[in-house]
C-alpha cells in the first residue's frame, strides 16, 4: 500500500517528509519521491527502490521550501521506475500529485486527455488526476474547485495530496473509498498530512481523520473539510493515545520482534479497564451492546483476512461454547460476494488490524446494506472500519508497525474471549460462577504469554534445524485448530517456505501423502479437550519419516517421548490456550526468517494493510 505524507508551515518541508516516509516503509513499497515549492517552482526527486536511494538523490540536489508532499510507491500500473514514481506534474507544471489506490477509469479518461493533446510521461493511473486537475486550472478554475472537478470524475478508492504554484497558501487532500486513510495532523503554525498515523506521530497528535467523499484543504493555521460538491462539513479533532516512540524499534532489530515482545503489555492493555475481576463482570462499552439486542441477535457472522481470519476461527469456537450463540466465519473476500444471508437479527463482526483493508470495508458495507448489527474489533484509532460500525472493541496493542502481525492477533483472541462472556451474561446462557472463573482467567494471561516469551532462545535452537527447509506442515485440532493456520501464514510470509496449517484430522485424508524426511510437521498439542486426539498425528508423521515439532504443555512426559523438538508452552485454560500456543510459533517464524537474512518487517510483495482488491 502507498505511503503519503505532506507539510505545509514555517519548517523546511524536505527533512520532515523524507522522515514521514521512513516512518511509513513497513508498508511496502518499492519506489518513492518528494515535491516540494521551491520559490514559485515545484521541484521533484523520485526514483525506483528505497527510501535511501531517494535521500541519496535529495543529497546530490537538495531542494527546499515550505509547502511539500512525498510518497512511497506499491507499484499497480506501470512498473517500479522513476519516471513512474509519485509525485506526478501536470503538463503546465503548476500542479503536482500523489496518490495512494487504483483509477479504475484510467485508460478513458487517458485516451480523453491524449485527444486534447497532452502527453503522458508516465504509465501510471495516476498521472490521468493531475493532468485533469491541470485542465481545469487551465480552465481559470480555484484550485479546490479543480481537484473537486477532478475527483467527480475518478472511479475506484483513492487518496491524493496535491499543490499547485497558483495558489501557494495550502495544499488539498481528499479520501474516496477505501484506498487506505488519510489523516491531517494539526501542529502550531503548520499542518501534516499523512496517509497513517506513524508518519507524522512526532510532530502532533491532534488529528482528523478524513471520511471517504471529503475533501481537506490544509492551510498553515487550519483545515477545512469540504465534501466532493464543496459543501463544508464539520469535523472533530481526535487525540491519538499512541506515543511517537511506540511506533519506534527501539533497541530491537526489527519491528516485529519488538511486537513479539510487547505482547505483555499489549494483553495487559486489552484487558485493563474492561474486567471487574470482583463481580466477574466484563465491560466493552464502545460495542453498544444494550441487552435487548444481545438478546435478539440469533447468528453472528466474523468476517477479516488473514491473519484477522484465524482470530475469526478462534472466535467462533469461544462465541459457540460460551455464549452457545451460532456463528459463521467468513473470509472477507468471500463474504462480500457470496450474498450473505443477513438481516436485522443478525451480527457482523469484523477484525482487522489496520482498519482499513479493502475486503473487510467491502463485507461490511454488505453487511450494513442488510441491516445486520456491525461490529468491529480494530487497532487503528479513527479507521474506516471503527467509523462505520455500530460499535466497536479497540485492540489496545498500540502501533503494530511489522507487516506479519503478533501482537494484534493475540489481542483479539482476549477481546474475542471478552465478546463471548459479555454475550453469555447478557443472553442468560451462563451460570454466575462460570462466568466468574472464566473472568479470573484472564488475570492470567499476559503472564503466561511472558512465560512463552521467556522460552525465546529453545525456540531459537529449533530454528537452526528447520531454517533449510523448503515445505513445513502446521497441524491443529478443535480451539488450536486455527493456531496452525496462524503458525503456517506467519512462517511462508516472513520466511517465504512453502507452509500450510491443516486440520489434524484431515492428514489422512490426503496431506499423509507429502510426509517425508523432507516434510517437517509442527503439531498443535496442548493439554485442551483434543489432547488425546493428537497422539495418532504425531505417530502417523514420525512412522512416515517426519521431523515433528510438538507444542506442548510444560509437564508433559509423553510428547517429548514421541516428537522430535518440543516448543512448551505454560498450562493455560484451554479456551485462551490460543493465545500462548501461538507465540512459540510467531517466535520460530521469525527467527528462521532472520537465519535466511530476509527482511522480516517488509517481506517481498507484502503490505500491512492491503487496501486494493
Ligand atoms: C498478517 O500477518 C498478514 N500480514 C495479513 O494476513 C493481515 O492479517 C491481513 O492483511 C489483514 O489485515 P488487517 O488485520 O489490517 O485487516
Amino acid at each position: 500500500m502507498c505511503g503519503i505524507v505532506g507539510y505545509i508551515g514555517p519548517q523546511d518541508a524536505t527533512p520532515i517528509i523524507l522522515d514521514g516516509l521512513r516512518r511509513l516503509e513497513y508498508r511496502g513499497y518499492d519506489s518513492a519521491g518528494i515535491a516540494v515549492l521551491e520559490g514559485d517552482k515545484i521541484e521533484i526527486r523520485r526514483d525506483e527502490g528505497k527510501l535511501d536511494k531517494l535521500i541519496a538523490l535529495v543529497d546530490e540536489e537538495p531542494l527546499h521550501g515550505q509547502i511539500g508532499i512525498g510518497h512511497t510507491r506499491w507499484a499497480t500500473h506501470g512498473e517500479p521506475s522513476a519516471r513512474n514514481a509519485h509525485p506526478h506534474v501536470g503538463t503546465s507544471g503548476t500542479v503536482v500529485l500523489a496518490h495512494n489506490g487504483i483509477v479504475e477509469n484510467y485508460q478513458e479518461l487517458r485516451e480523453e486527455l491524449s485527444a486534447e493533446g497532452v502527453e503522458f510521461n508516465s504509465d501510471t493511473d495516476t498521472e490521468v488526476i493531475v493532468q485533469l486537475v491541470d485542465r481545469y486550472l487551465s480552465l481559470e478554475m480555484s484550485f479546490v474547485e479543480a481537484a473537486q472537478k477532478t475527483l467527480s470524475h475518478l472511479k475506484g478508492a483513492h487518496g491524493v495530496v496535491l499543490f499547485s504554484t497558483k495558489e501557494t497558501d495550502k495544499i488539498v487532500t481528499a479520501r474516496i473509498g477505501n484506498a487506505g486513510g488519510v489523516v491531517v495532523g494539526f501542529g502550531e503554525g503548520e499542518m501534516f498530512i499523512a496517509s497513517d498515523m506513524p508518519a507524522i506521530l512526532e510532530h502532533t497528535r491532534q488529528m482528523v481523520f478524513l471520511e471517504s467523499g471529503q475533501i481537506g484543504v490544509v492551510q498553515q493555521d487550519g483545515l477545512q473539510v469540504l465534501t466532493l460538491d464543496g459543501k463544508p462539513v464539520s469535523y472533530n479533532k481526535q487525540t491519538v493515545p499512541w506515543d511517537p516512540v511506540a511506533a519506534e524499534k527501539g533497541e530491537y532489530r526489527h519491528f516485529m520482534h519488538k511486537e513479539m515482545h510487547e505482547q505483555v503489555r499489549s494483553l495487559t492493555d486489552t484487558i485493563a479497564g474492561r474486567v471487574d475481576f470482583d463481580n466477574g463482570r466484563v465491560f466493552l462499552p464502545q460495542l453498544n451492546l444494550a441487552p435487548p439486542v444481545a438478546q435478539r441477535i440469533n447468528k453472528m457472522f466474523i468476517t477479516a483476512c488473514g491473519t484477522a481470519s484465524h482470530a475469526g476461527m478462534v472466535g467462533k469456537t469461544l462465541i459457540e461454547h460460551i455464549a452457545r450463540l451460532p456463528v459463521e466465519v467468513d473470509i472477507a473476500s468471500e463474504f462480500r460476494y457470496r450474498n450473505p444471508i443477513l438481516d436485522e437479527n443478525s451480527a457482523v463482526l469484523a477484525i482487522s488490524q489496520s482498519g482499513e483493508t479493502a475486503d473487510t470495508l467491502a463485507a461490511m458495507e454488505e453487511a450494513k446494506q442488510k441491516n445486520a448489527i456491525l461490529w468491529s474489533i480494530v487497532n487503528v484509532i479513527g479507521s474506516q472500519a471503527m467509523r462505520i460500525s455500530d460499535g466497536y472493541i479497540s485492540m489496545q496493542t498500540g502501533p503494530e508497525i511489522g507487516v506479519a502481525s503478533t501482537k494484534a492477533y493475540t489481542a483479539p483472541l482476549v477481546d474475542l474471549y471478552m465478546l463471548a462472556i459479555l454475550l453469555a451474561d447478557l443472553r442468560g446462557t451462563l451460570e454466575s460462577n462460570e462466568r466468574r472463573a472464566l473472568v479470573a482467567d484472564l488475570r492470567l494471561i499476559p503472564d503466561l504469554a511472558g512465560r512463552c516469551l521467556d522460552r525465546e532462545a529453545e525456540v531459537q535452537e529449533i530454528a537452526w534445524e528447520l531454517k533449510d527447509f523448503s515445505h513445513c506442515l502446521y497441524l491443529g485440532r478443535g480451539i488450536n485448530m486455527p493456531t496452525a493456520y496462524e503458525g503456517a501464514l506467519k512462517l511462508k510470509e516472513i520466511s517465504y517456505i512453502h507452509a500450510e496449517g491443516y486440520p489434524a484430522g484431515e492428514m489422512k485424508h490426503g496431506p499423509i501423502a507429502l510426509i517425508d524426511e523432507d516434510m517437517p510437521i509442527v503439531v498443535i498439542a496442548p493439554r485442551d479437550p483434543w489432547y488425546g486426539k493428537m497422539f495418532s498425528q504425531i505417530e502417523q508423521a514420525k512412522a512416515r519419516g517426519g521431523i515433528v515439532i510438538a507444542v506442548a504443555t510444560e509437564g508433559d512426559e509423553v510428547i517429548p517421548t514421541i516428537a522430535d523438538h518440543v516448543l512448551w508452552v505454560p498450562p493455560t485454560p484451554w479456551m485462551l490456550s490460543p493465545v500462548t500456543t501461538v507465540i512459540p510459533l510467531q517466535l520460530l517464524a521469525y527467527h528462521i526468517a532472520a537465519l535466511r537474512g530476509l527482511d522480516v518487517d517488509q517481506p517481498r510483495n507484502l503490505a500491512k494493510s492491503v487496501t486494493v482488491e
